[in-house]
């Protein structure tokens, strides 16, 4: 429950901060924050240029965003979390679910062809969208930076589906974590689907 996964995530942090170990063995926040923001800035680029019309969005693709994107700083990166673990009064998928459930789900998303279908209207295509990034976000399979690769990953489907990347910049952080919060605790993604539109060009 909530003290257990306080518990266990906390590995990952250096004692009394909020500042993962790593690999380059910086104690600053501002620093850490910096370097991670370059990497993921440099990952969009990779990832971008690797997009194709035989691009797959599967599982694999999804843990390689993170792995890759962050191995050069976490001994964590790409691998998934078996703890529970909780946000405010968010409860995350339970650790012992997580491989399980997101075969599950990347399985849908396969069958469903990356949702590749150009028959879809916008707003379909937003629905489909909402509804995935909903269940990712109750899944919160990795040990951090879940937020930035769920988006990084959206943004490369976007991509292939012939749109740009999506634009969260009128969405407030609050507003963010609000659509992620009915997400998780009521299965809700109304409010992420009208992020989503409204991000979408
Ligand atoms: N209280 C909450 N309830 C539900 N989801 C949340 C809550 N707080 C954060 N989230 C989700 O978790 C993500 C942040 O997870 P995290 O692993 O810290 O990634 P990052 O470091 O990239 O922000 C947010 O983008 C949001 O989708
Ligand atoms: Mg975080």
């Amino acid at each position: 429950m909530a003290s257990k996964y306080q518990l266990e995530n906390s590995l990952i942090y250096i004692a009394n901060t909020e500042v993962p170990y790593n690999k380059l063995g910086i104690t600053d926040s501002e620093e850490l924050h910096e370097i991670e923001r370059e990497l993921l800035e440099e990952a969009y680029q990779v990832f971008n240029t690797e997009l194709s019309d035989e691009s797959v969005f599967d599982e694999a693709y999804f843990k390689s965003l993170h792995r890759r994107t962050f191995e050069g700083l976490y001994e964590w990166a790409g691998k998934y979390r078996d703890f529970n673990m909780v946000k405010g009064n968010s409860r995350f998928c339970q650790g012992l679910y997580v491989e399980t459930s997101s075969q599950k789900l990347f399985a849908e998303l396969v069958k469903a062809n990356y949702f590749k279908d150009t028959r879809f209207s916008k707003a379909e295509f937003v629905q489909k969208l909402a509804y995935f990034k909903g269940e990712l976000i109750a899944l919160h399979p990795f040990y951090e930076l879940n937020g930035r690769i769920t988006r990084l990953f959206f943004d490369m489907l976007v991509r292939y589906n012939g749109y740009q990347y999506i634009d969260y910049s009128g969405v407030s952080p609050e507003d963010y974590i609000n659509a992620s919060i009915e997400c998780v605790q009521f299965a809700d993604c109304a409010k992420m689907e009208k992020i989503i539109m409204d991000g979408l060009t």
